[in-house]
């Protein structure tokens, strides 16, 4: 039963729905609040905080087609793609998931049922794996689902691995929800190589796995130990391209409708026929990653995140150039793959324009950088004393320049050297492991403060709240106490401090009791506590103690303002610069406002007018903000923007301003738009490519930044005697004036000169009938020596002059050579027989040429030794 991947896709969705689970959207590839992870990796990342029971949702059973990266991290599979039938850098994970509610028995049969009646697979293709101790999923498959024994393999851990190492037991990173699982394998049959899995045969082709059910447990701990779960989970991942595969009767990804698609459109776009070229399966795959990746906000740049993505477009325009590719390529793809990958492509089409803008300028620029690489491969092999070019430095034009080990060694060998590939390999391995020590980039999770407690906030209409502590922290250690000078943590059982979180800062402020006084510098999140660091001002605190928490209301004042106005603005901005301005990062301060947003070039100064005054008539509008609590899915009927990409709970704040601007916030706002007063933007500019900063102010700061201007325009106004209004004439005179003076100035110089060579002519002198002109000058302009050799040689029809100037402690020299005499006397010669005299070096043409030196006092001397050398060349 033939069945395209997008019909795949929503025949597993709506299945997993009709057994009651949630459908949820694939999440971004950047995973939110996952410092641990580089890219979203598997279905199960959204919900980790789920499985760890951190995080509650209002289901427990869900169902998604994530789209997932592997490419850096612990799951890498970079360097295979394209010479294999089945890595990828992106793929679809399809996947269902249980938060406590049903287990093993329920998973499978789930499983099953999809795989032999939805999809109509023959039983007797699939084959199944257990974890080797997993006696109770065993017994399922064998006694309920009806799978002979011998059709189910028990895989332990690896020989000589940890505990735990094993392909049926799954962990998401090196800490995290992790737990046995069971393995679905489809029998492509016996016409392809292969062993069944556990086999030495394994490796080969014939046995895929097509179906992964971890049975979440434990909570794997940096050292480790596995912590049991609080309630048994299931994590599926099923990849949709090997299904596909399947239905689509065909054996390797590749040949699928979505592949087939993209390798054509890739052929034509490159001018190559041959459509079974692995390099177009490599520019293929790259395409989807580096697509979805920038449409999920990653741009190109070379650390972390941006650093992957750079890598693998390079990998794609060097296997484009390989075979033949003509200027930039690879940008053309994104707009079929955003319409092959049916509804998996829909956020790709609205920010399709972007992703291919900054694929090409990515693409134009590399085109750069190669040439670049080129000249320094040229440069490195003239220079090489032996026959070899060292590891070093085709690491270097590798990890620089990108290029590949193979074609540096090309260039080399056509030149008839070799490159020293232990060198490079080395270098490489190096690398290898910086990345890898990347990938675990940031704090760890499980290496945070790890607070049990929930603290409730209560800030949204209050500066003041009764609390009792619940935790105190010094160093990152709990503690029961805590004493006047000591700096600590608090949480609090409710609190009326803002965490910071969504941009905006956390509060400041002061917790009190009769003789005691914390003072708040900060307040932070962890998991679903509020921590507030600070200082023990007075007296001293203990778990238990209650209190007065009061924030800093004028600071927290100022803040909503700036968060109100930061809305209005990414509204603004979505209305006048269009729909694909998204927010990639806000800052939201008391003194003002930080927003960066996708666009592609500067904002003109008449767009920025034009955005200040809509905000600016949004204010003075005065609407009401208005907060309405709701689920996400009635939030986002109502058209409420969500970040894209950004985690939100199920139930979420939908904050309005009349219908100029509905959002999704947890932060503080103002009552109403006109308590901001004024919105001023102070800056603009661009921070990465395709993403542009603006800073603004608002209320008080905003007139303060208008005072300054003012103050600036009177202060420049009273330095050129002028007054604010008539400054701009005043200035712009001046300037034409000095304009005027400096061509004067200019026109006295020339004039001198040409007295001052007038005056010199009376010092030629005669060698062997031929004219000559000898002399030093004082303070004359260097730049102006030219013009007088010219003028001189003019004069003398016939001649050589040399001109020695001193100006301040440089030595000036030049001489100038008739075009008559050049064949006996060079210009050349002559400069640096006197210049070797004064501590420099010269050159230039047979007929003139100049030089520097710093030894003023043996000028005279130079100078004398001419007339000798002279008399011997003429
Ligand atoms: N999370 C599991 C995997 O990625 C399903 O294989």
């Amino acid at each position: 039963m033939y069945m395209s991947t997008d019909e795949i896709r929503r025949a597993f969705l709506a299945f997993f729905e009709s057994k009651g689970h949630q459908i949820v959207e694939s999440s971004s590839l950047v995973p939110a609040n996952d410092p641990t992870l580089l890219f979203t990796n598997a279905g199960m990342n959204q919900f980790k905080d789920t499985f760890l029971g951190l995080e509650k949702r209002n289901y427990t059973r869900a169902t998604t087609a994530q789209r997932c990266v592997r490419a850096g991290g612990k799951h890498n599979d970079l360097e295979n793609v394209g010479f294999t039938a089945r890595h990828h850098t992106f793929f679809e994970m399809l996947g269902n998931f249980s938060f406590g509610d049903y287990f093993k028995q329920d998973a499978i049969k789930f499983a099953w049922e999809f795989l032999t009646v939805t999809l109509k697979l023959p039983a007797d293709r699939l084959l199944v794996t257990v974890y080797e101790t997993d006696d109770e999923a065993f017994e399922i498959w064998n006694k309920d689902v009806g799978v002979p024994a011998d059709r189910i393999v028990r895989i332990g851990d690896k020989k000589g691995g940890k505990p735990f190492e094993s392909d049926n037991f799954w962990q998401m990173g090196d800490t995290g929800p992790c737990g046995p699982c069971t393995e679905i394998f489809y029998d492509h049959g016996d016409h392809i190589w292969g062993g069944r899995p556990g086999t030495p045969e394994e490796d080969g082709d014939r046995f895929i796995e097509i179906w992964n059910n971890v049975f979440m447990q434990f909570n794997r701990q940096a050292d480790g130990t596995m912590d049991p779960l609080p309630k048994p989970s299931v994590d599926t991942g099923m990849g949709i391209e090997r299904i596909s595969a399947i239905m689509q009767g065909v054996h390797s990804n590749y040949e699928i409708d979505i592949f087939q698609t993209l390798i054509k459109d890739a052929a034509a776009v490159i001018g190559h026929d041959d459509l079974g070229n692995q390099s177009l399966r490599v520019v293929a795959d790259h395409i989807r990653s580096c697509a979805f990746l920038i449409a999920d906000g990653v741009m190109p740049s070379n650390e972390g995140r941006g650093y992957v993505l750079r890598r693998i477009i390079r990998r794609a325009v060097r296997h484009g150039n390989k075979l033949g590719a003509k200027g930039a390529f690879f940008y053309k793809l994104a707009a079929p793959l955003a319409e092959i990958m049916g509804t998996a492509g829909e956020e790709l089409k609205k920010q399709l324009e972007m992703v291919e803008k900054v694929l090409k300028i990515e693409e134009d620029n590399f085109g750069r950088t190669l040439d670049r690489g080129m000249t320094i491969l040229a440069e490195a092999l003239d220079n090489l004393d032996g026959k070899v070019l060292d590891g070093e430095t085709v690491f270097k034009l590798y990890d620089t320049y990108g290029f590949p080990a193979d074609l540096t060694n090309d260039v080399a060998r056509e030149r008839g050297f070799s490159i020293d590939e232990e060198g490079f390999n080395n270098a490489m391995e190096a690398q290898r492991q910086r990345a890898r020590d990347a990938g675990q980039f940031g704090v760890d999770y499980n290496d945070a403060i790890k607070v049990d407690a929930e603290t409730e906030f209560c800030g949204y209409g209050a500066t003041e709240g009764q609390a009792k502590v619940v935790a105190l922290y010094r160093e990152g250690e709990a503690v029961e106490a805590i004493n006047a000078g000591e700096e600590a943590l608090i949480v609090l059982d409710n609190t009326p401090f803002y965490a910071e979180s969504g941009g905006q800062c956390g509060d400041t402020g002061a917790m009190t009791a009769d003789g005691v006084q914390f003072v708040v510098a900060d307040t932070q999140k962890f998991g679903n506590a509020i921590g507030h660091s600070g200082k023990q001002a007075e007296g001293s605190l203990k778990v238990g103690d209650k209190l007065t928490a009061t924030v800093d209301a004028a600071r927290r004042a100022a803040t909503s303002l700036n968060h109100s106005a930061t809305h209005l603005l990414h509204a603004a901005l979505r209305n006048l610069l269009g729909e694909h301005v998204t927010q990639k990062g806000s800052l939201v301060k008391p003194e003002g406002l930080r927003f960066d947003f996708s666009h592609l070039e500067a904002v003109k100064p008449e767009e920025l007018r034009e955005i200040e005054r809509v905000v600016n008539e949004q204010i003075r509008i005065n609407h009401a903000i208005n907060t309405d609590v709701t689920d996400i899915e009635s939030a986002k009927e109502k058209g409420a923007m969500a970040l894209f990409g950004e985690k939100y709970d199920d139930e979420v704040r939908v904050l309005s301003m009349g219908d100029f601007s509905v959002e999704l916030c947890g932060g503080i706002h103002a009552a109403n738009t006109g308590d901001i007063g004024l919105f001023k933007i102070v800056s603009e500019g661009g921070i990465a490519a395709g993403i542009r900063r603006i800073e603004a102010v608002t209320g008080e700061a905003a007139i303060a930044a208008l005072h300054d201007q003012e103050a600036l325009l009177a202060e420049t106004a009273s330095l050129v005697k002028s007054d604010a209004a008539s400054v701009a004439t005043k200035v712009s005179a001046l300037v034409a004036h000095s304009k005027q003076l400096e061509k004067e100035i200019q026109q006295l110089k020339d004039k001198l000169a040409a007295q001052e060579s007038a005056g010199l002519i009376n010092q030629v002198q005669e060698i062997n009938g031929v004219k000559v002109l000898v002399t030093k000058l004082d303070g004359a302009d260097n730049k102006a020596l030219r013009g007088m050799v010219d003028e001189l040689k003019n004069q003398l029809g016939s001649g050589i002059v040399v001109l020695g100037n001193v100006s301040g402690d440089k030595v000036g020299l030049i001489a100038g050579v008739t075009k008559d005499l050049t064949s006996k006397v060079k210009a050349g010669e002559l400069v640096n027989l006197v210049a070797q005299q004064v501590g420099g070096k010269g050159g230039g043409r047979p007929d003139m040429a100049q030089a520097g030196g710093t030894d003023a006092a043996a000028l005279p001397a130079a100078l004398e030794s001419v007339t000798p050398w002279l008399v011997e060349k003429l």
